[in-house]
C-alpha cells in the first residue's frame, strides 16, 4: 500500500514536468506492458485472495489515477502549444506600417468635371450622360447643323465604317437626347468625352472633354444665361473675375456668344497664356435656336432656353497654367502626381 501510493506519487511529479515526448515514456514506465503498476499486478499470482483483492485494487486504481493525469496533462500540453502558435501569428490589424506606393488621386480631367458638377449642381442643375457614339441625326440634323454645314466635313468627324454612326463632336447631342425624355423646366449638365479627327498640337487632341448646359422653360432670357455663366466662372474659379460676352455664331443658338475671361494669370495685363490679348475664351453659348426645340416637338412659342458648352481640358488649363493640352494623355506619372 505505501509502496503504490509512493509509485503514484513518484509518476504524479513526473507527470507535472513532463513534455510531450517525456508523457509517453512515464506512461509506458508505469502503464505499459513491463510498467511497474503491471508488473505489480503480474506478481499478484503467488498472494493470497486477500492479498490480491487489496492491492489489485489499489494497483488498478493507481493505473487509473496516473492514466487521468496523463491525458489531463496532454490536453493541456496540447492547449498551450495552440495558445503560442496563436500569440506567434496574431495579426495587429490595427497596426500601420510603411506602403511603399502612393494613394492615387483623380486625373486632373476628371476632377475638373466633378468641380464643375458640384457648381452647377449649386445652381440647381441636374447631371445627365449622353452616349458618345452617335447618329447624325442628334449629332448635327436636330441641333440644325444641314447637310451642307461644314462642320459636317469629314475632316473633323470620325465616321464609324459600315454603320451610319459617328463618334459625337461635341456634348450638344446630350441636349437633344435629354429634351425627348424630358418635358420643360429642364436644367441640366452632360459632362462627356468628344472626338474630333483633328491634328494635335499644344491645344488640340483628337479626344476631349465637355460640360453642356441646358434650361429650357417659359420666360427663360439671355440674361438668365448671363447669370448663370457668371456665377459659375466666379465659383469655379474662386474669385470676382471680368468677363464678357462677345458675339458669335452656332448653328444650334441664336443668337450665341463666346464668353471670354479675363486672363487668370496675368490679370488682364496680357501674357503667353492668353497670347498677349488679356483674355481667354472659356465657353460658347446662346439661346437654343427654334429648330431644335422643333426637333424634340417643344413648342418654340411657349418655351426658350438657353445652352452652353465648355471645354474641360482648357478650363483645367487656364486653372492649373498647364500651356499643352498632349500633357493630360501623355500618363506621365512626374506631371499627374502634381494635382
Ligand atoms: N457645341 C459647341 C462646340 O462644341 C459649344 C456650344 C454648346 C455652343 C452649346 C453653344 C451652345 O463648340
Amino acid at each position: 500500500m505505501k509502496d503504490i501510493r509512493q509509485i503514484i506519487n513518484e509518476a504524479l511529479e513526473k507527470i507535472k514536468n513532463a513534455d510531450v515526448a517525456a508523457l509517453e515514456s512515464v506512461k509506458t514506465e508505469y502503464l505499459g506492458k513491463n510498467g511497474v503498476l503491471t508488473q505489480i499486478l503480474k506478481s499478484l499470482s503467488s498472494r493470497s485472495i486477500e492479498d490480491k483483492k487489496r492491492i489489485g485494487s489499489e494497483a488498478n486504481n493507481a493505473k487509473s489515477v496516473i492514466e487521468v493525469e496523463i491525458e489531463s496533462k496532454k490536453e493541456n500540453l496540447k492547449k498551450a502549444l495552440l495558445d503560442e502558435k496563436m500569440r506567434e501569428e496574431k495579426l495587429d490589424c490595427s497596426k500601420s506600417f510603411y506602403f511603399p506606393f502612393s494613394k492615387g488621386s483623380f486625373h486632373p480631367i476628371i476632377q475638373t468635371m466633378r468641380d464643375i458638377s458640384v457648381v452647377f449642381k449649386s445652381l440647381g442643375f441636374a447631371v445627365a450622360e449622353g452616349p458618345e457614339i452617335e447618329t447624325e441625326w442628334y449629332n448635327f440634323e436636330a441641333l440644325n447643323i444641314p447637310e451642307s454645314h461644314p462642320a459636317r466635313d469629314a475632316q473633323d468627324t470620325f465616321y464609324l465604317e459600315g454603320a451610319k454612326a459617328l463618334l459625337r463632336t461635341h456634348t450638344s447631342p446630350g441636349q437633344i437626347h435629354v429634351m425627348e425624355k424630358h418635358k420643360p423646366p429642364i436644367r441640366v449638365i452632360v459632362p462627356g468625352k468628344v472626338y474630333r479627327n483633328e491634328a494635335s498640337d499644344a491645344t488640340h487632341f483628337s479626344t476631349f472633354h465637355q460640360v453642356e448646359g441646358l434650361a429650357v422653360d417659359e420666360n427663360v432670357t439671355f440674361a438668365d444665361l448671363k447669370a448663370v455663366v457668371s456665377d459659375f466662372i466666379r465659383k469655379f474659379f474662386r474669385s470676382d473675375i471680368g468677363m464678357r460676352f462677345r458675339p458669335s455664331h452656332f448653328q444650334f443658338t441664336e443668337p450665341s456668344a463666346e464668353v471670354d475671361m479675363q486672363c487668370v494669370f496675368c490679370k488682364g495685363k496680357g501674357c503667353r497664356l492668353c497670347k498677349f490679348s488679356g483674355w481667354i475664351e472659356i465657353l460658347g453659348c446662346g439661346m437654343v435656336h427654334p429648330n431644335v426645340l422643333k426637333s424634340v416637338r417643344y413648342d418654340c412659342e411657349k418655351y426658350t432656353g438657353y445652352a452652353f458648352g465648355l471645354g474641360v481640358e482648357r478650363i483645367t488649363m487656364f486653372k492649373y497654367g498647364i500651356d499643352d493640352i498632349r500633357l493630360f494623355y501623355e500618363n506621365d506619372l512626374r506631371f499627374l502626381r502634381q494635382f
